[in-house]
């Protein structure tokens, strides 16, 4: 592999293909007059480079691309393969993936093709090694990205019978025999069973959705999806490498509630992760980071290859960014990994799907705009701050385990088989989301991470919602707290198989040890409802007041662990909620119930000031987070703490010892005020 990208980027999403080249200078001089390094280019233009099949023209990119060159501007460019052409389509329709209902979609928007149509393939690789072969030899392409938000619309998934031929050869592979496979997915269940592969079928909706369909053919279904769209992004990546070796690709990912795929399986075939930054709020956007850092082992930077700085689509109800905004956003960006922002976009489109989609200049490509000034003002410090701290790493001492595939177990991401009460969205929402923005409002930064990594060095870890009770996971997690962890984990934890089948053993399966207790019911909450729980009758003092679960409610028979919370109303008013049990040398916590955030809240603040992790008492959208040297500060271990506010008032924040303001270079410590909409970026040389 490649390796990771280097330095600090900023920059703006720009359409040559759309203008008249003789305005091509006049934004690109723009986007030079406001100190942008970078320019993101082409990843929709497929009819302009190749207008038919087999016939490239790359005049214009070489046109495009010397332009940015004599401006200064590095290039980051997209593979075209989201907009197939029309002659594409034309020629071979099945191109055009099938829905769940059986209907083939239609052309007329994008992201339109099915991942196993063997001349869609073919004419993708075709066009991605024509480009890439004809702009090998140059300097200033400084990422490439694949494709363009992979997976979204639901675009993961598709029911075409090339779809099922290939799903028949996924199983084959996995299973060999279809003895194995009718055992593994329990067919004779409602007499589902096969005689031969070619009896196989994707699992489509049952009786208009009215029945449930078998769940581990929805799982493997998902599975095989997965690996296909991850195997679409690596053949591209493989066909780049080879004109390109030395320069990282990625694929700009979607947030993770808007695309079903497992994002960490991807990342083994890319170079970086990176993702579009819609998000209408911090806490979201830091999920997200968290969520795409954590996908790609080892530390790296990550990029923001789309981030929102205009009005969207006025399809989509978005309120006006405020002043200050972009420039916010942008310092969050850096303080969550991110070594790259590129604005999306800098002209408005005056036609097409999305000419309701603001830009950084005006519809005449004119600068006299809100953002544009914005803009004028603050790259300066951007670029100041990201080239100083470009290259530095996130050290999280908190992680949430988090892994897709079970999160599919738990619930089903395809919209016409509800399988359990919640969807997905509720999963993350529920489960996963609430103690990653605790975490946030304590200020401790956290990793999410997928649960084949390494635990040892967390000082708190959080299982959410990890129901499939994998052997190496029940080794991992044991380890862990026997070494001295500490592990806080949600309902539904190890339940199930591979093959979503219960295990036949109490639950959570193979951890009740650890936990010092297993679940014996679940009880479930109709949306609204709520269970409050309390400090167990005669349990002293309750440092912490009573706190809220939602979604669900398990029944826990204690075996050792030590109630901390029970439930105070409902039937079972008086039973253990939450408990905690020591094993080894450290503290394995069950969560009975689904906590809000401020609920969460309470209860990692216990646990935190256990483990001797500092955290701080943030007022509402401020944000605390940290990355570490060597970047190219003054020496190894330099640490650089971004204090947030994306809120509407000025706050303080009380940090311990003595900083430097990264920008003014002024010495500060003790408390630090920071504007309403603005960031301070301050560091301190030393180890850690
Ligand atoms: C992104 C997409 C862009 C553009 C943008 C509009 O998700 O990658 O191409 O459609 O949304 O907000
Ligand atoms: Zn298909």
């Amino acid at each position: 592999m490649t390796g990771q990208p280097k330095g600090f980027h900023l920059g703006a999403s720009y359409y040559p293909e759309h203008w008249p080249q003789e305005r091509w200078e006049r934004d690109l001089g723009a986007m030079s007059d406001l100190g942008f390094t970078t320019v993101r280019m082409l990843e929709f233009a497929w009819s302009r480079l190749e207008p038919g099949p087999g016939e490239y023209r790359f005049d214009w990119v070489d046109r495009a691309a010397d332009l940015c060159e004599s401006f200064g501007l590095s290039m980051m460019l997209g593979t075209p393969t989201a907009a197939p052409p029309v002659w594409l389509i034309s020629a071979y329709p099945d191109i055009l993936p099938v829905g769940p209902d059986g209907l083939r979609r239609q052309p007329g928007g994008r992201r339109h093709y099915c991942l196993h149509h063997e001349h869609y393939r073919a004419a993708a690789r075709g066009v991605v090694e024509q480009l890439a072969n004809h702009l090998a030899g140059r300097t200033d392409i400084v990422a490439w990205q694949v494709d363009n938000e992979v997976g979204a619309y639901r675009s993961t998934f598709c029911y075409c019978d090339q779809c099922e031929a290939a799903f028949r050869r996924w199983l084959e592979a996995r299973y060999h025999d279809v003895a194995a496979l009718n055992e593994r997915w329990g067919t004779v269940f409602w007499s589902q069973e096969v005689r031969g592969w070619d009896e196989v079928q994707i699992p489509r909706p049952a009786m208009n959705g009215w029945t449930g369909s078998n769940k581990a053919a929805l799982l493997d279904f998902w599975r095989f999806s997965s690996d296909a769209l991850a195997d679409f992004v690596g053949d591209q990546a493989d066909a780049l490498r080879e004109w390109f070796p030395q320069v990282p690709v990625t694929t700009n990912w979607t947030s993770l509630t808007t695309a079903a795929f497992d994002r960490a399986a991807m990342a083994k075939r890319i170079d970086f992760t990176s993702w579009d930054n819609y998000e209408l709020d911090l806490y979201g956007a830091s999920f997200n980071h968290d969520v795409v850092r954590g996908a790609k082992l080892g530390p790296q930077p990550t990029w923001t290859p789309e981030q929102r700085c205009a009005p969207p689509d006025n399809r989509q109800h978005v309120p006006l960014l405020r002043d200050g905004d972009v420039t916010t956003m942008t310092l969050h960006n850096i303080a969550c990994g991110s070594d790259a922002t590129i604005y999306f976009r800098l002209e408005q489109a005056l036609f097409g799907a999305e000419n309701a989609h603001g830009g950084i200049l005006d519809r005449t490509g004119g600068t006299d705009t809100r953002i544009y000034r914005e803009l004028m003002s603050s790259v300066p410090r951007l670029r100041q701050i990201g080239d100083a701290v470009a290259g530095s790493q996130v050290r999280a001492r908190a992680a949430i385990v988090y892994d897709t595939t079970a999160g599919v177990a738990i619930t089903s991401p395809l919209p016409h088989l509800v399988k359990k009460r919640s969807q997905l969205l509720g999963h993350i929402e529920h489960l996963v989301r609430p103690y990653h923005r605790a975490l946030q409002s304590l200020g401790v930064d956290v990793d999410v991470i997928p649960c084949d990594r390494d635990l040892a060095h967390y000082d708190v870890v959080i299982l959410a919602g990890q129901v499939i009770a994998s052997g190496d996971l029940a080794t991992s997690v044991r380890e862990y707290v026997a070494g001295g962890g500490c592990l806080v984990a949600t309902p539904f934890t190890a339940q199930v198989d591979d093959n979503d089948n219960l295990v036949a053993a109490a639950v959570p399966a193979g951890l009740t040890d650890v936990f010092g207790l297993s679940v014996t019911d679940q009880d479930f909450l109709a949306d609204g409802e709520t269970v409050v729980l309390a400090r167990p009758v005669g349990a002293g003092e309750a440092p912490v007041p009573d706190l809220q679960g939602v979604l669900c409610c398990e029944l826990l028979r204690l075996a050792g662990a030590e109630v901390t919370f029970e439930y105070r109303n409902r039937w079972y008013a008086g039973t253990p909620a939450i408990a905690s049990h020591s094993y080894g040398r450290g503290t394995a916590v069950y969560v009975g119930t689904a906590l809000d955030h401020v609920a969460a809240r309470s209860l990692l603040t216990e646990v935190l000031a256990e483990r001797d992790v500092e955290w701080h008492d943030l007022p509402p959208d401020v944000h605390l987070r940290r990355r570490f040297g060597p970047g190219s500060g003054p020496s190894e271990g330099t640490e650089y703490v971004f204090v947030v506010n994306g809120g509407e008032v000025e706050q303080t924040v009380t940090l311990a010892g003595r900083y430097r303001d990264l920008v003014s270079g002024e010495e500060r410590d003790g408390v630090i005020g920071v504007q309403a909409r603005d960031a301070v970026v301050l560091c301190r040389a030393g180890p850690r």
